[in-house]
């Protein structure tokens, strides 16, 4: 075995061992192989061709045998170092008829200008002089090759923020003056996009099952340029408690994050069983049954190419769907109201995988 990287196997068997070793720990990808890297240092190696090689190997994690890391490296490379998806989760994506290319493939780097701390036209202006900027359906979403200069993020005049999950806060059709419950708000993302869009004019109960999250919501806000004023923050657990009532409610609800594994490979690794999927989904029907109760217009999203964390967290309201009229893919077409709301894939619209539904309850 060569792997074309003229590295001896002893040598990248330990070091990928290492990498998932930190990934366990539960480290993003790029920190794991970085961590790897200062202890195991390999010579004449061109690191991208290993860090690919990484990537490949962690989102096959839960697909490969051997019980231990090495092991698991070895079955890895004895395949070629072709990435594989659990059996269920190739399964559950046969049934609802998508391409799993369509899934594991074509991501694309989105940024969000804050328009609470920048103009969209200079902001734009000012980022071509050091990067290319190309336009998105979304006025204030731009698509970019390149990292954004630093001064940008830092200013939060800009923000990393996919273009499909700025379309869940369209999808609310944020209006000033109206009061947005978000049962799982942090770290504050779309929160602060509403602001964005109301011009700080809306007003937000944002809750959070998870109290140090909330914490740096509220800094992660006061930064963005949002009217806090305007924000009131409730640790609560929104599958059991919801004393509130407002115009609208998002539920950004906690997920697989299915929809991101070509961002973060290492998300695999957590995903190793079926059952959680329909813990998650149980927690998802037991959010919106509370949100019911507390207001009339319901956005509901999450971040999994999961039917059960989709079209079967919402059947049960197939009757209260309201079409979206948005950018993106109709639903899963097996279930019969798959035109009233939306998928995106990184393989056909170059953003994480999303679910969205609208409900209207009255
Ligand atoms: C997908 S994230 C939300 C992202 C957020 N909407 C944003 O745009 O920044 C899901 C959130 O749900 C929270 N969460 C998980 N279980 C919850 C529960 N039972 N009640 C309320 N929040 C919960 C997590 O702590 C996490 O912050």
């Amino acid at each position: 075995m060569s792997w074309g990287l003229k590295v001896k196997d002893r040598d990248l068997i330990s070091f990928l061992s290492a990498v998932l070793y930190y990934a366990e720990k539960g480290h993003p990808l790029p920190v794991a192989f970085k961590r790897a890297k200062c202890e195991h240092k390999i010579k004449n190696v061109n690191y991208n061709e290993v860090f690919s090689l990484a990537y490949k190997l962690t989102f096959s994690y839960n697909s490969l045998t051997g019980r231990g890391r090495k092991d698991k490296v070895r079955n890895f490379l004895s395949y070629g170092g072709t990435p594989i998806l659990p059996n269920w989760i190739t399964e559950e994506l046969k049934r609802v008829n998508i391409d799993v290319d369509k899934v594991v493939h074509g991501g694309a780097q989105w940024i969000r200008v804050n328009t609470l701390k920048g103009d969209i036209d200079k902001v734009r202006k000012e980022l071509e002089k050091a990067i290319d900027v190309f336009d998105s359906p979304l006025p204030y979403v731009f698509r970019v090759k390149e990292r954004v200069p630093s001064e940008f993020t830092r200013s939060y005049k800009v923000l990393y923020q996919d273009l499909a999950s700025a379309y869940v806060v369209e999808s609310l059709k944020p209006q000033q003056g109206e009061v947005l419950l978000d049962f799982a708000s942090s770290p504050g993302i779309k929160v602060s996009q509403y602001m964005a869009l109301t011009e700080n004019r809306g007003r937000v109960i944002a809750t959070d099952v998870d109290h140090n999250r909330l914490r740096k919501e509220l800094l992660l806000l006061r930064k963005m340029g949002v009217d806090l004023n305007r924000v009131e923050v409730i640790n609560q657990d929104s599958s059991r408690s919801a004393i509130m009532r407002g115009d609208k409610a998002l539920i950004d609800a906690p997920c697989s994050s299915t929809g991101i594994i070509t961002k973060e490979p290492t998300l695999m690794i957590r995903l190793n069983q079926r059952h959680l999927i329909s813990r998650l989904s149980k927690l998802q029907k037991s959010i919106i049954n509370k949100a019911v109760k507390a207001t009339e217009k319901i956005v509901y999203s999450t971040c999994s190419i999961l039917p059960e964390e989709g079209e079967e967290v919402i059947s049960e309201y197939e009757k209260r769907l309201e079409t979206l009229n948005i950018d993106g893919n109709t639903g899963y077409e097996i279930y019969p109201f798959h035109d009233k709301v939306r998928r995106f894939f990184p393989g056909i619209n170059h953003t994480d995988g999303f679910f969205i539904a609208r409900l209207r309850i009255s």
